[in-house]
């Protein structure tokens, strides 16, 4: 069934279906599509999940692996766009996280895309990941660096499922599709926080400049991250878009930057062959030789300004130390 109409022809407010609503995506998000007059159904795991639930218009409850189940929810709730911010990041365990945000991505997203084409839903903005470019070229990437689909490990398992993602939202014929490649998400309740995975790694000096810290990170505050989907109900083009600040850091700069923040030890320094025996493979990746992206594109077609240009005042908001 060809689409009647382009989204930007769709009158508002509009019935948006949100899985991983109670992320730290979806947190930020449900809000303002209340503040905007949207009719919002939440999808979670358990009934009772959602906090806020004031915020929605409707609760559906589902596991986007269960395609039969999913599919009755976003049926019954008739929406016109569905937006998925389902991971697995939260488990303890990142290895197993990674391996369980790859089967999301990859199944638990063909799983939506039909559910919503058979719900005649006319558009669906998937969160993906900046992080994804192969390590090659220029330092900062745009949109059409290729995907690092070969990368050694979980890592490449993971990149892969990223690419099966977009392919499953980007070429359906039924549906418009938008993927949104998130750098480092920061904000409330992220491993940026206090308390979170990062934020005690580095007070705990156990996150280290490796070699000469070249390896770049862009950052995206959760309050943007939620920004753009609002933006991309009915504006832009299918396509993919990095979502990301204006400052791409190396980690010589932000990671002591973010350790004065927190009030944490300057991060000790390894050479590259100490990093290779005492961290994993990802993280030493990361530290010396992963590129960051370019926001241009979002820019140039929807004139988009992250609330946050750079993460020097988000991370210093996020701890208390910048009035926000
Ligand atoms: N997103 C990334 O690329 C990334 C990468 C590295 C680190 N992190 C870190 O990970 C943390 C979590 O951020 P996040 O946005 O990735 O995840 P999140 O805040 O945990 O949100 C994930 C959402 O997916 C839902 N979900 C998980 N499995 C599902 C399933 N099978 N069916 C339906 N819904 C499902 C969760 O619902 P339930 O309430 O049912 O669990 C939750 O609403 C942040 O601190 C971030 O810093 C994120």
């Amino acid at each position: 069934m060809p689409l009647s109409a382009p989204m930007s022809e769709v009158p508002v407010p509009l019935r948006v279906f949100v899985a991983g609503a109670t992320g730290v995506v979806g947190r930020a998000l449900l809000p303002r599509l209340r503040e905007r007059g949207h009719h919002v159904t939440a999808l979670v795991r358990q009934a009772g999940r959602l906090e806020g639930g004031d915020l929605v218009d409707a609760v559906a409850v589902a596991d986007v692996m269960d395609p039969r189940r999913l599919r009755r929810v976003v049926q019954e709730s008739a929406p016109d766009v569905v937006v998925c911010q389902v991971t697995a990041f939260r488990h303890p365990d990142f290895d197993v996280a990674l391996h369980r945000t790859s089967r999301l991505r990859d199944a638990g997203t063909r799983n939506l895309v039909s559910a919503a084409v058979s719900a005649g839903a006319r558009r669906i903005i998937i969160q993906s990941m900046a992080a994804a470019y192969c390590p090659h070229g220029h330092d900062v990437l745009d949109e059409e660096a290729p995907l690092w689909t070969e990368a050694p490990g979980r890592w490449g398992e993971a990149v892969r499922a990223v690419a099966a993602m977009e392919d499953a939202v980007l070429t359906c014929p039924n549906i418009e599709g938008i993927a949104l490649r998130y750098g480092a998400l920061y904000g409330p309740r992220t491993w940026y926080a206090p308390g979170g995975t990062i934020h005690e790694k580095v007070r705990g000096s156990a996150l280290p400049l490796v070699d000469d810290g070249v390896g770049l990170t862009s950052f995206t505050h959760t309050e943007d991250a939620a920004g753009v989907v609002l933006e991309m109900l009915t504006g832009g083009d299918p396509g993919a878009y990095n979502v990301v600040d204006n400052e791409p850091a190396e980690s010589m700069e932000w990671l002591p930057a973010y350790a004065r923040i927190v009030g944490g030890p300057a991060p000790v320094s390894l050479t590259l062959d100490q990093a290779r025996t005492q961290l994993d493979w990802l993280t030493v990746h990361q530290l010396t030789e992963q590129r960051g992206a370019t926001n241009f594109r979002l820019r140039e077609t929807l004139g988009w300004r992250p609330a946050w240009p750079s993460w020097r005042e988000g991370f210093a908001s996020l701890c208390g130390l910048w009035p926000g």
